[in-house]
């Protein structure tokens, strides 16, 4: 029997991330392979002396870019790869590689490193951006899930105000859509293919997250929104993406941000279906099966 190790990580304690990491389990169960959930500090990275013991392949759903790369260094086949995490995990790095494919997105600026404690205002440096992207616009860390590090920036005052904020950080300054005002699509594709999808809703926020009190439902996607999401997920070289679709003007979608370490449960909720299953077909065609 083939074994793998679910990493997820063992430090949040929102029961959403044990759920998800039980969802890809319970698929991997159903496919005949012995799973076995492992928390992220379980693993000891012992540098000199690596593991002991190691499965056939890691299916990886947290962030810990160096423990997936550890995994990956001890030979154990790591999904996602561990380089495509890291560049999901970094907005401003996946802009700038989307951007290179031409994929359709809001127009994005990234802001330059500033060191905490110092400041670069009365340098004409934000003028010139607010003269590129106007307000009301975006700012969000490049770094941060659950729309917590998105803000919708107004007014100077706003502006000035994050910025100053979040020196010391990476973030990137984005164009505002104000038709995907509240609401957007998760495309989740696997292996390059389209496997569930939801649209998401808010009345009471601008981001569509779930988190953030959105509600999801079931929809069908256009041809576009397929091909562009697929798009997204090849550039990033993604096995596994979740792939947010904003609408622009005349409905066309623009690609919001691709995450490396997809949640599958609310699409599991609406659509029935449970990634998982797809995840694991993907990863036993491409380490193969046993052969006894
Ligand atoms: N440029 C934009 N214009 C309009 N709305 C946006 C824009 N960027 C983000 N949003 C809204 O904010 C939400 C959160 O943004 P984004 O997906 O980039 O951040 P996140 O925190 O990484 O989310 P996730 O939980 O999906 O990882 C989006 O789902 C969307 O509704
Ligand atoms: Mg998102």
């Amino acid at each position: 029997m083939q074994t793998c190790w679910i990493v997820y990580n063992g430090s949040l304690t929102d029961e959403k991330f044990i759920d998800q990491a039980l969802l890809l389990q319970e698929a991997a169960n159903k496919q005949e392979i012995q799973a076995t959930l492992v928390k992220n500090y379980e693993l000891l990275m012992d540098v000199q002396h690596g593991l002991h013991e190691k499965p056939d392949f890691v299916v990886f759903l947290d962030k810990d870019i160096l423990l997936a790369k550890f995994l990956k260094n001890e030979g154990i086949p790591v999904f996602n790869d561990p380089d495509v995490i890291e560049i999901c995990d970094n907005k401003a790095r996946q802009y700038m590689a989307l951007a290179n494919a031409h994929i359709p997105m809001p127009r994005t600026i990234i802001a330059p490193k500033v060191y905490a404690n110092f400041t670069i205002q009365h340098t004409g440096f934000y003028e010139q951006v607010l003269q590129t992207i106007h307000l009301p616009m975006i700012i969000k860390e490049a770094h941060g899930s659950f729309g917590m590090k998105v803000y919708l920036i107004e007014t100077k005052k706003q502006f000035f105000d994050k910025v100053e904020e979040l020196n010391g950080k990476e973030y990137v300054f984005q164009e505002y859509i104000e038709s995907s005002r509240g609401r957007d699509i998760r495309v989740n594709v696997v292996g390059g293919q389209v496997v569930a999808c939801m649209y998401r809703h808010s009345e009471t926020d601008f981001r569509a997250n779930i988190t953030n009190g959105g509600t999801a439902s079931p929809i069908i996607l256009t041809e576009r929104q397929k091909e562009v999401a697929i798009l997204a997920a090849q550039v990033l070289n993604a096995e596994f993406a979740g792939v947010d679709l904003l609408f622009g003007e005349d409905e066309e979608p623009l690609v919001c941000e691709v995450n490396g370490v997809a949640h599958i449960r609310n699409l599991y909720n609406v659509t029935g279906i449970n990634v998982g299953d797809a995840m694991i077909s993907y990863i036993l065609s491409k380490v193969g099966a046993v052969v006894i």
